[in-house]
């Protein structure tokens, strides 16, 4: 008798092991002590295993459009207490399968998905979090009257390439969105690789 041969599910992200530990070292400063974080565009999952593992105190909600992803970001998760199944989430959809948040994190997406998804995300977060609550973006951005690096350009250009609607967004345009919404710009981190953690409150 042969038996199927079970792929395992976790995919793996090169950038995310080199980001995540500056990215977790600004997490601690700007999560709240306790509640449900809902990660929007989790990916393979590694991120949310690794910023739940290092804040106990915090529940995290992983999501993805993508059932691949999820089951990447389910079998990463997988035996860790304080992280729910990931959930569908599409950040452009009027519709989010769950109701309140304590605060909302979203990596490279933005710049990886049409424009919708930014107000989608923005409209969304808005509706789920409590007032003071922070929404936490993370990605490389253009910036009006800073040079944008070269290593931004050119990836810009090769996200345009593999899809017309993608691209590096302006920080003044989502911050302008984000108004719309009623969050507030509040930190405006430089990280490594010319990418910025940008913090807006409801
Ligand atoms: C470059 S990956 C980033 C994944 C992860 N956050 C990381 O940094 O490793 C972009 C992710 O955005 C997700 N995505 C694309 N469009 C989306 C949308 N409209 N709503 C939510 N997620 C979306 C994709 O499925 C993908 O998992």
């Amino acid at each position: 008798m042969t038996l199927p041969i079970m792929e395992d599910p976790r995919r793996v992200a090169p950038a995310a092991a080199r980001n995540r530990d500056p990215i977790m070292a600004a997490l601690r400063h700007l999560l709240p002590a306790e509640g449900l974080v809902l990660e929007v565009a989790s990916g393979t999952g590694e991120h949310c295993a690794y910023f739940a593992q290092s804040l106990p105190g915090l529940v995290f909600q992983p999501s993805d459009p993508d059932a691949e992803s999820r089951a990447s970001i389910d079998a990463w998760c997988a035996g860790i207490p304080n992280i729910r199944p990931a959930l569908a989430l599409d950040a452009a959809a009027v519709d989010w399968p769950l109701e309140h948040a304590a605060a909302v994190l979203c990596i490279n997406m933005i710049h990886i998905a049409p424009w919708s998804a930014t107000p989608g995300l923005l409209r969304g977060a808005a509706r789920l979090l409590p007032p003071g609550a922070p929404l936490i973006l993370y990605g490389p951005y253009r910036r009006e009257g800073v040079p944008t690096a070269s290593s931004n350009e050119e990836f810009d250009a090769s996200l345009r390439e593999r899809n017309p609607e993608w691209g590096l967004r302006r920080l003044e345009d989502v911050a302008a969105a984000a108004a719309a919404e009623g969050l507030g710009l509040g930190k405006v981190l430089e990280m490594p690789a010319n990418n910025l953690l940008v913090m807006f409150r409801r």
